[in-house]
């Protein structure tokens, strides 16, 4: 496996958000596999990023979250469904990224989750679009989480068929970022 880390992009900054649990979990199953794990939550993006000067001018601590996307192996991304999408600020954080390399030849895996039915479908096939732009390579496995919020018990633990879900895409995503990491060298 690659030294490499893989990032895992807690894709909201919404306090308590299920999909920092999510991305918790997807972490663990990544260091169960032997892989280096760097977990980002969108709470940590500085709040001078919102600074419409960070255009042009990045803020310091947000140059180190921007070394951090460039580092890792690939980009396991955790998106929520916000009114039919994926939230504005996974958005916006995208956008503050280095254009082309921050996503350009980056493999990328996407969980999506929400309280509806389609467990932002959605919000997953639009960050497809987005990264299919930036040149990406989009691992084809991806996991929907329909209504989220019934699938953790009252201890925190996840439903197992969902968590044997994401412990496969793991598995597959790992190797995925080993053999597009070795073709590149
Ligand atoms: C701003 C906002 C918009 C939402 N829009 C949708 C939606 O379009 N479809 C849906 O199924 N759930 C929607 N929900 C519910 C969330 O998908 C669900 O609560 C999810 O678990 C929230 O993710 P988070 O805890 O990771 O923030 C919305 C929630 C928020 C906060």
């Amino acid at each position: 496996m690659s030294t490499r880390p893989i990032m895992v992009i807690s894709g909201t900054n919404r306090p308590k958000s299920n999909a920092l649990r999510l991305a918790s979990i997807v972490a663990r199953h990544h260091a169960r596999q032997g892989v280096t794990v760097d977990l980002l939550t969108l709470c940590d993006m500085p709040h001078e990023v919102f600074d419409p000067i960070a255009y042009a001018q990045k803020p310091p601590a947000f140059l180190a979250i921007q070394q951090r996307v460039l580092d890792a192996a690939g980009l396991h991304v955790i998106t929520p469904e916000y009114n039919g999408s994926f939230p504005g600020a996974l958005k916006y954080f995208i956008d503050m990224l280095k254009f082309p390399e921050s996503f350009d030849g980056k493999p990328v895996a996407f969980v999506g989750e929400a309280a509806g039915h389609w467990g932002a479908l959605r919000a997953v096939e639009q960050l497809q679009l987005v990264f299919g732009y930036r040149n990406a390579h989009v691992f084809p496995n991806r996991v929907f989480i329909p209504a989220v919020n019934e699938k953790f018990d009252g201890n925190a633990n996840l439903d197992p068929t969902i968590d044997e879900r994401l412990a496969n895409q793991v598995k597959g995503f790992a190797a995925y970022c080993h053999l597009i990491g070795q073709s590149r060298k």
